[in-house]
């Protein structure tokens, strides 16, 4: 089959199209056809060695995490699914093994049913960046119309989730984005959009109850400056000494620093599902076909991307 790989860390020109066996299941695994994975933030820190520390530092490595497909064999364990299934998942190794080729195997526990209503490439954008969303939103406690968040870097994949699940929930949300991107974030549910090419949210005098940074570029530090006595910093982006830092510096402050960390569960994909059969928009920023893999990551690299970018595979 095919798939792509690496052998060295870098950017999008260590990209390779490489031919490999069908991988062969164990008995709690399903084989899955893949027809379509989305590009995450994720893939490109791991492919750049920005996450050695969890990837390690042994190639060749795979790319891609989550994938849509229909499932081609179930191990003798499995009695949830069967051959001809649709589905979507999650590589559940994600550091190490990828979901971008032909076929992929894994846990039957990483595997949902795709609803009809939603398209391949819509299922395969919902596991990692949905799943993180719901994460958030886990975080917050107590949320109503009064509650003033900020979402900085709104319109990418995780920010398309987590305003219309925020909107949902009737939060007073205000947007942080791009100039092209704001229609987005109000099409979303953002209640206020600010463009951050043109204003500084830092300096606006409005202090926010929650603020979460998904641009990676704001900082806890940066955040104090709009964040009330006692309020919270959701931070999916942390650096690593950052995890045991922020549980440490929570003892001693009313401003709560809490890490957040993406966990694809049932439960998860549940809530999600529930969320598009209410209305929830998977937005596809655009589609690449298998043989364009190094242009769609090229594409999803530059940024100015709204939703998500997904490569699809016959
Ligand atoms: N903790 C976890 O488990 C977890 C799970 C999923 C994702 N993540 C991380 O969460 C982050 C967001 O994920 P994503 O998939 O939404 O990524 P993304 O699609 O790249 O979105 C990032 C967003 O940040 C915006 N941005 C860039 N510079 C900015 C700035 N200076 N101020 C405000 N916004 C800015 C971008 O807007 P423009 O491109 O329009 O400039 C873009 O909309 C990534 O770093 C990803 O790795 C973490």
């Amino acid at each position: 089959m095919k798939a792509i790989a690496y052998q060295q860390f870098g950017n999008t020109d260590v990209l390779q199209t490489v031919e490999e066996p069908k991988p062969v299941i164990k008995s709690n695994q399903v084989l899955v056809k893949i027809k379509a994975v989305s590009i995450n933030p994720m893939d490109w820190k791991i492919r750049k060695g920005e996450m050695k520390l969890m990837s390690g530092s042994k190639f060749p490595k795979h790319t891609g995490v989550d994938f849509a497909g229909i499932i081609e064999e179930t191990g003798t364990a499995v009695t949830n699914f069967k051959k001809g299934d649709e589905v979507f998942g999650v590589g559940k190794n994600s550091m190490k093994e990828g979901a971008l080729a032909e076929y992929v195997a894994v846990s039957s526990a990483s595997v949902w049913k795709k609803p009809a209503s939603v398209s391949f490439p819509q299922a395969a954008s919902i596991p990692i960046t949905g799943a993180a969303a719901v994460s958030v939103l886990e975080n917050l406690g107590e949320v109503n119309a009064d509650t003033q968040i900020l979402v900085n870097g709104a319109t990418g994949g995780f920010g398309m989730f987590l305003l219309q699940l925020l909107k949902q929930k009737q939060a007073n949300v205000t947007a942080v984005a791009s100039t092209n991107a704001l229609d987005f974030a109000k099409k979303w549910g953002a209640d206020k959009v600010i463009d951050y090419t043109k204003e500084n949210v830092l300096t606006q005098q409005k202090t926010y109850d929650i603020v979460i940074d998904l641009s990676g570029k704001m900082g806890y530090a940066n955040a104090r400056q709009i964040m009330k006595p006692k309020s919270l910093f959701l931070n999916p982006t942390p650096k690593p000494i950052e995890i045991p830092l922020s549980l440490i510096k929570n003892l001693f402050t009313g401003r709560k620093h809490i890490v957040v960390l993406s966990d694809p569960s049932s439960k998860k994909m549940e809530t999600l599902l529930d969320a598009v059969s209410r209305g929830l928009q998977i937005e596809i920023n655009k589609v690449f076909s298998f043989t364009e893999s190094v242009d769609a990551y090229r594409y999803a690299e530059k940024g100015g991307v709204t939703g998500k970018v997904v490569i699809e595979i016959n």
